[in-house]
């Protein structure tokens, strides 16, 4: 089967089999066909942060879990939602039942059974902070089992999904908590103007996250992207010294470590003399250097190639190793990327 219309980097890359599931049955059936018993299995939502760096030899399950329940209590909602819905739309679809909270998420690809997995985060705010809990089935035993935001461990675009729990379970359903009393989040930068105003709602809120990156992000059906390809690195407070000394101004975040900063991973392979760059049929994004992008005729190993030379310079320079945040899969659906 052809994975072109399952991911957003448009490569022309391919899977022995694909399967679309609508429900728990239907996802426990994928694993259980004898069929596939043994094949590798690789669960896909929007595809926007996976890379198929070689032909998949076997079993791509694409997640359409669906349905929104709402339930709510004096001081909140909470909205149970199957792992299988596109992210963006529940964030709008929630503003208009006026359940406030998600905007600042507005706009990221993807599903919202992927949300957790990375723990999405965008303007200030992160998935696991409107997290109740994830309903995730145990692979091994056909379970349902339900996470708390606690057992989930979530941290910078990471979560106990992508530790301990890798490839043993798949989410089927999260719960997103949002208070009744909405208060703004305006504290990422790009944000802080709206606080200038004497009234706000969340809709202007999310206007202007969707205006911002519509002015840096490239969109996936014109230009193949998968968003950020690196994680922002965090690292100890010697290396922002030695990078103020050499540079005005340098964008840093805080990492709630003492002595740990977060830097802009898009700001240094800008400041690496890479942004815009094309590399054969794939290149470095003109407007935001962190999005790495194909430019029609690319293919996977080009990008890995890319993203190779990108880590090698940007360490080379500033002596700080970039790693993915997209999950690039070998030919059996294991992580290969070796940094
Ligand atoms: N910058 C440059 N040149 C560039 C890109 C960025 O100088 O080419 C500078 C910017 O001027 C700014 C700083 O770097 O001072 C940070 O840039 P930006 O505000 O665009 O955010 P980011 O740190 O690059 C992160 C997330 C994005 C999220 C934005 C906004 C990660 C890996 N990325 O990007 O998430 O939208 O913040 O909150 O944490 C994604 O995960 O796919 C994603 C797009």
């Amino acid at each position: 089967s052809s994975l072109m219309p399952f991911h957003s980097f448009g490569f022309d890359c391919r899977a022995k089999a694909l399967v679309e599931v609508h429900s728990i049955e239907e996802l426990k059936l994928a694993y259980s066909h004898p069929n596939y018993l043994a094949t590798p299995k690789v669960v896909l939502g929007g595809g926007s942060n996976t890379v198929f760096t070689e032909s998949f030899e076997g079993l791509v399950i694409v997640n359409r879990i669906m349905g929104k329940q709402v339930t709510e209590t004096d001081s909140a909602w909470t909205i149970h939602v199957g792992s299988g819905e596109n992210w963006h739309d529940l964030v709008m679809w929630s503003l208009q039942q006026q359940i406030f909270g998600l905007e600042n998420l507005a706009l990221i690809p993807g599903t919202v059974g992927a949300a957790p997995v990375q723990n999405i985060g965008a303007y200030g705010v992160e998935f696991g902070t409107v997290c109740d809990y994830v309903d995730a089935l145990c692979i091994a035993t056909g379970e349902v089992r339900r996470l708390s935001q606690d057992a989930c461990q979530f941290a910078y675009r990471d979560s106990i999904f992508k530790g301990e729990l890798k490839g043993r379970v798949v989410i089927v359903g999260v719960g997103i908590k949002l208070s009744k009393q909405w208060r703004p989040n305006l504290g990422y930068g790009a944000l802080a103007e709206l606080a200038q105003l004497s009234e706000l709602d969340a809709e202007q809120v999310a206007e202007h996250v969707i205006k911002q990156r519509d002015a840096k992000l490239p969109d996936p059906a014109v230009l193949g992207n998968a968003g950020s390809f690196f994680k922002n690195p965090v690292v100890p407070q010697s290396v922002v010294d030695a990078l103020e000394a050499e540079f005005e101004v340098v964008p840093v975040y805080p990492t709630g470590v003492q002595g740990q900063s977060k830097l802009a991973a898009g700001w240094l392979i800008d400041k690496a003399g890479l942004k815009g760059k094309r590399f054969n049929g794939v290149g470095v994004h003109i407007d935001q250097a962190l999005v790495l992008v194909n430019h029609g005729e690319g293919t996977a190993s080009e990008l890995v190639e890319l993203a190779g030379f990108i880590v090698a310079e940007v360490k080379q320079r500033f002596g700080v190793t970039l790693e993915p945040e997209v999950r690039l899969l070998d030919n059996q659906g294991n992580l290969c990327w070796k940094s």
